[in-house]
Order: C-alpha cells, then sequence, then structure tokens
C-alpha cells in the first residue's frame, strides 16, 4: 500500500552523503536497487540519480511495524527511511561512493509498490535497445544512461555560461516556420486556418539568426530543436539539437576563436580535459587527399596515397584505364597485417564495394620479402617497387588500392581506413583530436540534378578573391566555410554569410535559382539586406554528437532522454501514429496509402 510523504523532507540525495554525515539524522528516498532480508537484519540499497546508499533495517531500531514493511521491500519500490548515518559496520565496500558509511533505519514509508520490471535496472544492460526503448522511462533509471544525460545538462550549463559571459543573447526562434534551406527533406504540418497551407519546422533557425544580425542583436545563441526527414544513421535523428549561434561585423578568425574558447571550457568543466589552443586547421582539400574525408579522423595514420602516377603505364589495365579515362589510384598502408587472413579481406572488399567500388586490390608485403597480390602478375618488378616505396611499404604490411572517379576513391578508402583503425584497436579511446576544417568549395556537383548546388547553403561566402573564375570553374571557388571535427566527427559547422547584394544574385544565378524562386522562399531575407545588413557569420554545434563525444559512445540514441530509431519511430508511444477522421477533416486532409 502506498503511503503519503506528508511530513516529511528528503535531507539528500543518496550518494550526496558521506564519512562527514555520520551521526546525522537524515531522511533519505529513492528506489531499492535491491534488498534482501538476512534473518532479524534487512540491507537494502536505495538507488537515486546520485548513486548508492546502504540500508539497515533491525527491528531494535525501527521497531516491529517498520522491520515488517523493510522485509516486504522489492525491487523499484518507492520508499522514505528516516535514521542516522552511521560508520559501516561491515567490510567498506570500495566500489560505492558511499561504501564506508551506511544509514540505519529508525522509520520507513513504502512510497509506492513496483510490478516485475520487463528488465533488470543495470549498468552495461544486455537487454535488447527495442525492448528498452519501449519502457525508456526505465531504461532511463539505469545509472550509465544517467551519467549521459547528466553530462548533457553539464554541457548546456557550460556553453550558456560561456556565452552569456561573451556578450551573446540567448534568442528564440520560431518552430512552426517556412522552408530553411538546408537541403534535407522538410517536416512539414498542416495549418487548420489556411487549409491546403503548410508549417515547415525548422532544419536549422538559419534564416532567423541571419535577421537577428539585422535587427542589430550581433551575438545570438540558441540550444535550438532542428528536424530534417533525411535517413538515420548511428550518428543521425530526425529531431536534433543544435547549439546555433550568430555574429555581426566579424570573420572567419573571430568565429572561430569564441568557438575553440567554448570548446576549451565545456572539455574542461565537463571532463576535466585540457585543450591546447588555437587549435589545428585543416584545408578540405589537404583533408580529402589525406584522409579522404571532409570530416578526418586523425588519432591514427594510415593515410591515403595516390600511385595513380606509379601504374598509369603497367599492365594492370583496370588501374592504367581508369588513369587514361581521368580517373585516380590511391591506396593505404594496413601497417604489419600482411598475413591478415583472406577472409577478412574479403570482407573489406565486400565493404568497399557496398560503398560503391568495382573492387579492392591487395598488396601483401610478405615478411620474407616475396610479394602476395591480386594484381602484381600484372606488373614488373620496378613498378612493384615503386609501389610500394610510394607507400612506405616495408616487409610485414599490407597494401590495399582503389582506383575509380577521385570523388568515390576518398569515399571509400576514407571509411575503410576508419573501420581497419577500429578492427585492429588502434586508436586510444582517451584521445581527443579536434580540428578546423576550412576552405571547403562553395559548389558542389550533383550529378543526380545536373547542376551545382551549395556545399554549405546559398548564403555562403565564396572567397572575394576566388568568385572571378565563378563561370569559368566554378567547382574550384573556395568558400568562407568551416567545420569544427572531433575524432572523426563533423561536431559543427558554419560559414560567413554573403552580406553583398551583387555577390548574391550572382550566387543564386551559378545555383540556378530564378530571382521569382529566390523571392517566394526567402525574399523576406533578401528584403531585410536592403535596409542596412551588416557582416555576419555564424556557426552551430550538433549538441548530441557533442554529447557523444564526451560521454564515448557511438549511439546517439544514449545520449537523447526520448530518441527514435531508424524508421524515426518512438518506439515508447508509437509515434507517428494515425489520427481521428475528424482531425483530418478539420485540416481538408485525406491519406491515400498505396497498398503494398
Ligand atoms: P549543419 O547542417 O552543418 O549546419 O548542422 C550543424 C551541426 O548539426 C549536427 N547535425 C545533426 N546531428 C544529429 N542529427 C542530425 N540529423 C544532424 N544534422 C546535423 C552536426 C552539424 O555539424 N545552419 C547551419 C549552421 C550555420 O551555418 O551556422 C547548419 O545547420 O553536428
Ligand atoms: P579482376 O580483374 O576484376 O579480377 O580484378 C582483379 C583484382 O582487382 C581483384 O582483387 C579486384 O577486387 C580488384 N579490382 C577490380 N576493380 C578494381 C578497382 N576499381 N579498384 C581496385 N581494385 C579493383
Amino acid at each position: 500500500m502506498a503511503e503519503s510523504m506528508s511530513g516529511l523532507h528528503r535531507s539528500y540525495r543518496c550518494a550526496e552523503v558521506s564519512k562527514a554525515n555520520i551521526g546525522e539524522k537524515v531522511t533519505m528516498m529513492g528506489w531499492v536497487a535491491k534488498s534482501r532480508n538476512k534473518g532479524g537484519i534487512v540491507f537494502t540499497d536505495l538507488r537515486d540519480r546520485s548513486g548508492i546508499l546502504q540500508v539497515i533495517f533491525e527491528e531494535k531500531d525501527c521497531g516491529a511495524e517498520n522491520f515488517e514493511k523493510a522485509a516486504s521491500l522489492r525491487s523499484e519500490f518507492t520508499i522514505a527511511v528516516t535514521g542516522v548515518i552511521t560508520a559501516r559496520s561491515g567490510a567498506a565496500n570500495e566500489n560505492l561512493a558511499t561504501g564506508d558509511i551506511e544509514l540505519r533505519a529508525e522509520s520507513i514509508r513504502i512510497l509506492s509498490e513496483s510490478d516485475v520490471l520487463p528488465f533488470p535496472i543495470e549498468e552495461n544492460s544486455k537487454t535488447k535497445e527495442e525492448l528498452r526503448l519501449k519502457y525508456r522511462y526505465l531504461d532511463l533509471r539505469r545509472p550509465d544512461i544517467q551519467k549521459k544525460i547528466i553530462t548533457r545538462s553539464k554541457i548546456t550549463s557550460a556553453v550558456r555560461s560561456f556565452l552569456d559571459s561573451e556578450g551573446f543573447l540567448e534568442i528564440e526562434t520560431p518552430i512552426l516556420g517556412k522552408s530553411t534551406p538546408e537541403g534535407a527533406r522538410d517536416y512539414l504540418v498542416p495549418s487548420r486556418v489556411h487549409p491546403g497551407k503548410f508549417y515547415a519546422l525548422p532544419q536549422s533557425p538559419q534564416l532567423f539568426k541571419q535577421l537577428l544580425m539585422c535587427s542589430g542583436y550581433d551575438r545570438y545563441y540558441q540550444i535550438a530543436k532542428c528536424f530534417r526527414d533525411e535517413d538515420l544513421r548511428a550518428d543521425r535523428q530526425p529531431e536534433f539539437t543544435q547549439i546555433d549561434m550568430e555574429l555581426s561585423f566579424v570573420d572567419i578568425d573571430d568565429v572561430i576563436d569564441v568557438n575553440e574558447r567554448l570548446l576549451q571550457k565545456v572539455f574542461k568543466d565537463v571532463a576535466g580535459i585540457d585543450i591546447t589552443l588555437p587549435l589545428p586547421r585543416m584545408s578540405w582539400q589537404e583533408a580529402m587527399d589525406r584522409f579522404g574525408s571532409d570530416k578526418p579522423d586523425t588519432r591514427f595514420g594510415m593515410e591515403l596515397v595516390d600511385i595513380s602516377d606509379e601504374v598509369k603505364d603497367c599492365g594492370f589495365g583496370v588501374f592504367a584505364n581508369c588513369v587514361k579515362e581521368g580517373g585516380t589510384v590511391r591506396g593505404i598502408n594496413v601497417k604489419g597485417q600482411a598475413e591478415m587472413p583472406r577472409k577478412k579481406i574479403d570482407a573489406l572488399t565486400d565493404m568497399a564495394k557496398g560503398s560503391g567500388a568495382k573492387g579492392l586490390a591487395y598488396m601483401a608485403l610478405l615478411p620474407d620479402g616475396t610479394v602476395k597480390s591480386s594484381f602484381s602478375k600484372f606488373l614488373t618488378e620496378e613498378e612493384i617497387a615503386a609501389i610500394s616505396k610510394k607507400m612506405a611499404g616495408e616487409p610485414g604490411d599490407l597494401l590495399l588500392f582503389v582506383s575509380d572517379k577521385k570523388k568515390l576513391v576518398w569515399n571509400v578508402l576514407g571509411q575503410l581506413r576508419c573501420e581497419i583503425a577500429k578492427q585492429l584497436e588502434l586508436i586510444d579511446p582517451d584521445r581527443y583530436d579536434l580540428l578546423w576544417v576550412v576552405d571547403f568549395p562553395l559548389l558542389e556537383w550533383s550529378d543526380e540534378e545536373e547542376r551545382y548546388k551549395a556545399t554549405h547553403h546559398p548564403f555562403t561566402m565564396p572567397y572575394l578573391e576566388d568568385w572571378a573564375m565563378v563561370d569559368e570553374k566554378p567547382g574550384e571557388v573556395r568558400a568562407k566555410a568551416y567545420d569544427i571535427v572531433i575524432n572523426g566527427y563533423e561536431a559543427g559547422g558554419g560559414s560567413v554569410r554573403i552580406h553583398m547584394d551583387d555577390v548574391q544574385e550572382k550566387m543564386f544565378e551559378v545555383l540556378g535559382i530564378t530571382k521569382e524562386q529566390a523571392y517566394d522562399r526567402f525574399g523576406f531575407l533578401l528584403d531585410a539586406f536592403k535596409y542596412g545588413v551588416p557582416p555576419h557569420a555564424g556557426l552551430a554545434f550538433g549538441l548530441d554528437r557533442l554529447v557523444m563525444l564526451l560521454t564515448k559512445t557511438d549511439n546517439i540514441r544514449e545520449v537523447i532522454a526520448f530518441p527514435k530509431v531508424k524508421d524515426a519511430s518512438d518506439l515508447m508511444n508509437n509515434a507517428p501514429d494515425y489520427v481521428d477522421d475528424a482531425q483530418l477533416d478539420e485540416l481538408y486532409i485525406k491519406t491515400e496509402v498505396p497498398e503494398e
């Protein structure tokens, strides 16, 4: 039977008491983590979000009625216990922060009982994630998840305090809005008052924050919910949170400076990690050439090497023809893995093919000086030696190659090196590599749409010294854009925005957006720019990704209280769901779902 807590006041959380409290009379409340009755004495582990405290019930301290209640305790009952903190009577428990004390109970109230749980509340749960997400409110009781959620709160608190001290204003922008130019699919919300019209949920507060700059709020920030209907991955959610900011009268270095100091504070306050500033900067071109990725994981080597010159005239048609047709041949050197079993190489080949490669060629430099390879029989000894030299190959190394168009080769080898590093455990889990990737190309060719698209978004400023060649070589114009990369994750990104109307007009032209289309979509922004727009720039961090990095998980669902799964549904409340016909009628909406 549940009892009221009236008249009681919780003195501390469970793990907020220590030896310093010995002798103190306290009232503690929480959940029963476990309770065992050892005949005449009941040991109960009381748990809350701070940790665990051992409670001892003996009839001589608490009387018969209370002892009977204690003897009836089961897991996850919530209770209130009043008693005295004493030194541990038994051996101290070194695994517990409160391992050298205990609470000698004088009275207990059972505040609520609990049914048998669908899974145990334990650290490093072995329960399947689907079941845990169905009962997320129970999963959230687990200490390791609680630590992550608490870290998340510490991060936003550190961010707010830093940005406040730097003169930023926290300003909210609307959730019901118009499509923003971030490039993913929008989530739409039908309007009842305007039948047939829809709001779009923001993919980011991009346009509003630029308007705030026009309005004179020269340093803005927001912990902003963003919505993108895109395919989910381990580091992506349909709704996620940005630490979003914008600054006026600034250029790249100003934005980078304030943001690396922000990161320095967050890492120090939240994880006690010292970060040395300034952070390194790497051009997009260098990142792609060396790591095959615009978010390079620099915690290990295995960098890409271009052997196109070495194989352009060789007898292996796959390579020679590829170079002749304007492609490239590049490789990575997997140190000391010459004797990697064939099965493993085949698995890597399948992975490469999964990313679009036509194959994965290998050359194993065996310790005895001989070479085992899928293509060396087509090469001369000189050619083999030249490749090996270019790759800094030594006896014992395994060289892996992909030939194709440059973009594809980068992508495949970039993924492969990360996968191999993971498999071979080459990465120090305590290491944090932070760097800025800068000088992105402004425009990216889209094979699908057969036109150039903005790499970041259409308001990103080009380097004006490159801008003159936009008609001849659009792909070579660099953008004033920057990403912050941490351990191979894109933790944030931003750019200097275009505030010059001639540049903006030209940009729309290059993107194939007509004046009418531009006005239709962001006319309010273009109009705002007519009335005195300050030069401005900004950036947004993915908060969820920062939390993932600082809590060392590669599953984004672990750092969001109520996450969605791969098909964008919520396993706990079954969202999205059907609605009443009456609701649809009000919106003049009829659905017609094809039967599959
Ligand atoms: P961008 O689109 O790069 O920039 O987003 C900024 C950061 O948000 C995070 N992020 C995500 N995190 C989880 N799930 C997702 N689906 C997801 N998508 C993005 C990433 C990313 O670096 N308005 C610009 C910022 C600016 O220019 O100021 C923007 O939204 O960590
Ligand atoms: P094949 O001539 O197709 O039998 O291929 C010989 C070897 O070259 C095999 O190991 C293939 O996986 C590899 N290979 C084929 N195409 C490519 C490519 N585009 N890049 C790298 N290796 C390839």
